[in-house]
């Protein structure tokens, strides 16, 4: 292993992607920029320190980089003189999909233009589903750390394109895999692989940890136990360092509209601001573990961090269902929900308790699954005993940044990441 630093992430335009490369650039994946560009200046100017003085600090700008790194009185040296330094500054490399209107909504604040000086992330044009192209980004990234995020990620649509699922989410990572493999650098590169809580399926035991046995109930399931296990192939076979993450939901401001909690907190204040009368939900009493995606990108880097790769559960511990993040989310906004009707069937709905007339949650059966994943509770004792890592947002702090992000953004006070997709 190398101790370059040189981040790839597929899905970088995905709620994922976005808060994770925030985390790269912020973790300071440009702290070699820094003190080689201080060792140049110092070279340079050593006259005027002094040989002693510079050999000091020579020394120190190795050893101490990362502190010097982050303070704020060199970034315009910094940013100034990084082109001597350049290839140590291309540190954070992600995968867009060709779109034909832009895709990057939620990456647009990290991104700046090639021409510009202290350019931290870079774009490349590819898609899991061609080894040619995946071949050539990584054989020219040469990266050290790969965090595979891109898939087809919404369960219900997985039953409209199980076909497209299995090639993107399952044979995709074994196309990146090979991809590695084919640049010679299955002994340089770290992989993250984006697995999922969604592989317990139809729970054989409550909570799920490492060990409980799989039994995956969508096409999507399916795609992601091909690529969980083909993943520990390869790591067994070729001695590569790859992980598997096996993560419980995880939302914030970014998610998709169309995952339950964003659908709902954007139904919430629209409602609330008269745009919308009724919010059309399918399953309310499915349990899920959800946590801030914020947090579980940095459960992503601590397991790359390890010397020895593994597999590990991130999850919080806590379970609630659909019907109670709409009670608390409506709540944020100042309304009761009460429930009406035959519990668990397409009679039941949610008026506001002060004006009950008011119908604000219906069920619609469209939303039903074939197959349900009723309950996922995730058990992350591995995580915090081995990476130190715990979930940091309390279940109703969650739902109540999502409600005030959205009502902001329906208010016209804050952007709308998304807004180019609509
Ligand atoms: P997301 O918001 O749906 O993002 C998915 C990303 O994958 C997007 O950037 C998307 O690009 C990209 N993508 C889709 N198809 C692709 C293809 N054929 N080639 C290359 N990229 C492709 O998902 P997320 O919530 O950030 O989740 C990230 C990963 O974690 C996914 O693999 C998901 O299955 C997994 N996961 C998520 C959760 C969760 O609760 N969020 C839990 C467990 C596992 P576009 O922007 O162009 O669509
Ligand atoms: N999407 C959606 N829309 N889900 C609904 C709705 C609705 O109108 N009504 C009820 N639900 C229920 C679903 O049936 C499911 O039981 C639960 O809400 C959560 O659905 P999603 O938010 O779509 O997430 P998911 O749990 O199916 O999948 C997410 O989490 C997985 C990890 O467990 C995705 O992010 C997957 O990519 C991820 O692997």
């Amino acid at each position: 292993m190398t101790d370059r630093k040189v981040a790839l992430i597929t899905g970088i335009t995905g709620q994922d992607g976005s808060y994770l490369a925030e985390l790269l650039i912020e973790k300071g994946y440009t702290v070699r920029t820094a003190s080689l560009v201080l060792i140049i200046l110092f070279v340079v100017y050593k006259n005027h320190f002094g040989q002693f003085l510079t050999k000091i600090f020579i020394f120190f700008s190795f050893f101490l980089s990362p502190s010097l790194n982050t303070l704020p009185i060199f970034h315009p040296l910094i940013n100034q003189y990084h082109y001597y330094c350049y290839y140590y500054y291309e540190q954070v490399h992600g995968i867009v999909r060709r779109s034909s209107c832009f895709n990057t909504g939620r990456i647009d604040h990290l991104y700046r233009d090639r021409h510009d000086t202290g350019v931290k992330l870079f774009l490349h044009y590819g898609d899991l589903c061609d080894a040619t192209n995946l071949i050539g980004i990584i054989s020219s990234v040469k990266p050290t750390e790969i965090y595979n995020l891109g898939a087809m990620s919404h369960v219900k649509v997985s039953f409209d394109m199980p076909e497209y699922t299995a090639d993107c989410d399952g044979v995709g990572v074994l196309r990146m895999l090979d991809a590695i493999r084919t640049a010679g650098l299955e002994k340089e590169v770290k992989f993250y692989q984006a697995s999922t809580s969604e592989l317990y399926g139809k729970v054989q035991e409550v909570p799920q940890s490492e060990t409980t046995p799989f039994y995956p109930r969508s096409p999507y399931a399916v795609a992601k136990q091909y690529a969980f296990w083909i993943l520990v192939n390869y790591r067994e076979a070729y001695g590569m360092h790859l992980t598997n993450g096996i993560l419980f939901n995880h939302e914030s401001p970014r998610r998709g509209r169309t995952f339950v909690t964003r659908k709902i907190t954007c139904a919430v204040a629209r409602i609330k601001e008269g745009l919308d009368k009724t919010l059309y939900l399918g399953n309310l009493d499915a349990k899920r573990d959800w946590g801030h995606a914020r947090d579980y990108v940095e459960g992503m880097w601590r397991m790359l961090q390890e010397d020895t790769p593994d597999d590990y559960v991130l999850a919080t511990g806590e379970t609630h269902t659909v019907r109670e993040f709409v009670e608390k989310a409506f709540a944020h906004v100042g309304i009761i929900i009460k429930w009406k009707g035959e519990p668990g069937t397409v009679e039941e709905e949610g008026v506001d308790a002060s004006d009950e007339s008011r119908v604000l949650v219906k069920v619609d059966e469209r939303y039903f699954r074939p197959t349900e994943v009723d309950l996922l509770l995730g058990n992350p004792t591995k995580a915090k005993e081995k990476l130190g890592w715990v979930s940091s947002t309390p279940f109703d702090e969650l739902v109540k940044e999502m409600v005030l992000a959205d009502h902001a953004m329906v208010k016209g006070t804050a952007p709308d990441c998304e807004k180019l997709h609509d």
